[in-house]
């Protein structure tokens, strides 16, 4: 990614309905959505043209308005289209998507039942990750202070900007002792996943991964639960406790972002990115390729 500010690069971003010149997509800093976190959005990838799963994250942009009790103007089948025209303008074929919907500024108040819902989605070039050799040397977690909340505490399974607040704070945290990430325990002390990714473990050629009841169920998640399947791999989805850790030969993590991310190191349990972790990461750049219309 180049070091320009994203606020200040050229391009088309998608706005209400409209494509507007990328520097010219603000708003006012009396936003209900600034001030108290009424935002929610997607993080999403193109191949070759094609946005991986798009209608699942459209959807799932729609169900996280509609938990924190708002509904986006919009349709699925719109948003799909929005997101490919703004692929399109911008002249990029592999990309990284952020649609973002939030509450506007007719009121400041908490309660913002009258608020304009608004929603923009950007695109930009962001490779994936760069050598599969480098790669395979795994990245180094910490274990971060903070948990997911309670589900009875927070809309956890949402994709709501206000649940990021606790993942910023832990990354920093992470890269300040020089690791790249954090992995999260749940509001019950089990093992939960990164800051913006699920994370799993291989012992004994089966797949163990958290169940996805306090955090987002990603789709990145599901799409290699069901790659890891058809392979004929067993998958635990299931309860697991971090001094489980020290048993598990591999992990890694999974996101739109970070794709397929071999794990070295969690706090003081040490793992090894082997063949399981590979065949993965293989299985899943090959089913994010654009499939061809005719197949
Ligand atoms: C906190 C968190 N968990 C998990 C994920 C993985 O979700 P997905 O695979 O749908 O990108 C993300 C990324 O969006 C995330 O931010």
């Amino acid at each position: 990614m180049s070091a320009t500010p994203l606020d200040q690069r050229d391009g088309w971003i998608w706005f209400d309905g409209q494509l507007v010149p990328w520097k010219e997509a603000k708003i006012h800093v009396l936003t209900h959505g600034l001030h108290y976190g009424s935002s929610v959005f997607e993080g999403e990838r193109a191949y070759g043209g094609q946005i991986f799963k798009s209608t699942q994250h459209s959807e799932r942009l729609k169900r996280s308005a509609q938990i924190l009790d708002f509904e986006i103007p919009y349709t699925v089948a719109e948003i799909d289209a929005a997101k490919r025209l703004v692929l399109e303008k911008n002249g990029l074929t592999d990309a990284y998507l952020r649609p973002i919907a939030w509450r506007g500024s007719e009121m400041l108040a908490v309660a913002a039942q009258q608020n304009k819902i608004h929603l923009a989605i950007a695109c930009w070039e962001w490779p994936s990750y760069f050598d599969q050799a480098q790669k395979m040397k795994g990245i180094r977690l910490d274990i971060a202070q903070y948990r997911r909340p309670d589900p009875a505490t927070a809309p956890s399974t949402a994709k709501a900007a206000g649940l990021y607040m606790i993942c910023t704070i832990s990354k920093h945290q992470a890269e300040k002792k020089g690791y790249a990430d954090a992995m999260m325990l749940d509001w019950q002390g089990r093992v939960a996943e990164c800051t913006g990714a699920n994370i799993f473990f291989i012992r004994d050629g089966v797949v163990h991964t958290p169940i996805a009841d306090c955090f987002l169920d990603g789709i990145t998640r599901q799409t290699v639960i069901e790659l890891a399947k058809r392979r004929g791999l067993e998958v635990a989805e299931r309860r697991i406790m971090p001094e489980e850790l020290a048993g598990f030969s591999e992990c890694f993590i999974t996101g739109s972002a970070a794709e397929v991310t071999p794990v070295s190191e969690i706090g003081p349990y040490r793992f090894q990115p082997g063949a399981i972790t590979k065949a993965l990461m293989d299985d899943y750049s090959a089913e994010v390729q654009p499939k061809s219309k005719a197949a």
